[in-house]
């Protein structure tokens, strides 16, 4: 196989099933070797009896491609660190890393149990920091050993962090401090080589049956546009070294569309250039917001 990936070593992680290994399968199409990673659990995290790393990686090379199976928890140590060997030892190097694999656990905030929030902060959040941080170590020695990479990272936020989400506070919050690391990521590893952005995808995969339940069946003949497979192709681009130049940005992707999210800027403001009184700072702040954008609405509200 050949493509705009030729010769460059991609991990996916949580390639098992869904958007993963829809990405895993397209970077494999573009000539890309692969660590498919996968736990194997289920919605809500629970532990799952399924090695789905496996199958997709018999896929990648029933279809001519090259890949190599990886069943750690990327939201640890050992997970994340031998998932990073995994690439060096089998391929002898890395290029890209796509931190995708995380659970929900969908409650009211009222209602949300401390190991609910804890348990989706740490996959989603600790899941995208650990991998980075081990990959990124990695391409630090190279850059210092005179070998410049030109290594990718796309991690992985949502809709659901970038305007929040009813019933998902916890996730909204792992998935809004995803944004705040690409953000530093990409700025602290430019020296590296490293280019780090982030996708807020939507398709149809388990954790969506419902959200999307009156698009669940793909159309006979014609455009599905909720198929994985439409989020794909800019995370392999972003993957690849076609990208150059492209880091620290958000990208909203689902079916035909690609746009460019822009975030928190400075609005309206206004300088006293002494201390306001609280009635004086509100009389402000409600002037400033007539002049200001509505913010995007809140999904589910
Ligand atoms: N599907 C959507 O519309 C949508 C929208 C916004 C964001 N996302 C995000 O896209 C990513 C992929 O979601 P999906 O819809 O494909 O879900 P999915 O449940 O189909 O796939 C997620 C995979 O991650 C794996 N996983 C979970 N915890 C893991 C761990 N600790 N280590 C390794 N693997 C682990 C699971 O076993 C599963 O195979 C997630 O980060 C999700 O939050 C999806």
């Amino acid at each position: 196989m050949s493509g705009i990936c030729d010769g460059r070593v991609v991990v996916v992680t949580g390639a098992g099933r869904g958007l993963g290994r829809a990405h895993a399968r397209a970077f494999a199409a573009e000539g890309a070797r692969l660590v498919v990673n996968d736990l194997g659990v289920g919605l809500d995290g629970a532990p799952g009896p399924d090695s789905p790393a496996r199958r997709v990686v018999d896929e990648i090379r029933a279809a001519g491609g090259e890949a190599v199976a990886h069943g750690g928890d990327i939201a640890t140590t050992e997970g994340a660190s031998s998932l990073v060997a995994t690439a060096l030892e089998v391929y002898g190097r890395l290029d890209t890393l796509v931190n995708n694999a995380g659970f929900l656990r969908d409650r009211m905030l009222v209602n949300l149990d401390e190991d609910d929030w804890d348990a989706v902060l740490r996959v989603h959040l600790k899941g995208h920091f650990l991998p980075l941080k081990h990959a990124a170590a990695h391409w630090r020695a190279e850059a210092k050993a005179g070998r410049m990479p030109v290594a990718r990272i796309v991690n992985t936020s949502s809709g659901a962090g970038l305007l929040g989400s009813v019933g998902q506070g916890n996730y909204s919050a792992a998935k809004a401090g995803i944004v705040g690391l690409t953000l530093v990521a990409a700025a602290e590893l430019a020296r590296y080589g490293v280019q780090v952005n982030a996708i807020a995808p939507a398709a149809r995969t388990r954790m969506t049956e419902r959200t999307f339940a009156e698009t669940m069946t793909a159309p006979a003949g014609g455009f599905d546009a909720m198929a994985p497979e439409n989020v794909s192709p800019l995370v392999v681009w972003l993957g690849s070294a076609a990208s150059a130049g492209v880091t620290g940005r958000v990208f909203e992707a689902e079916g035909g569309r690609i746009t460019v999210m822009e975030g928190w800027r400075p609005g309206p403001s206004a300088d006293k250039g002494a201390r306001w009184s609280p009635g004086e700072a509100g009389e402000t702040a409600l002037k400033l917001l007539a002049e200001a954008a509505e913010p995007g609405t809140v999904y589910g509200a």
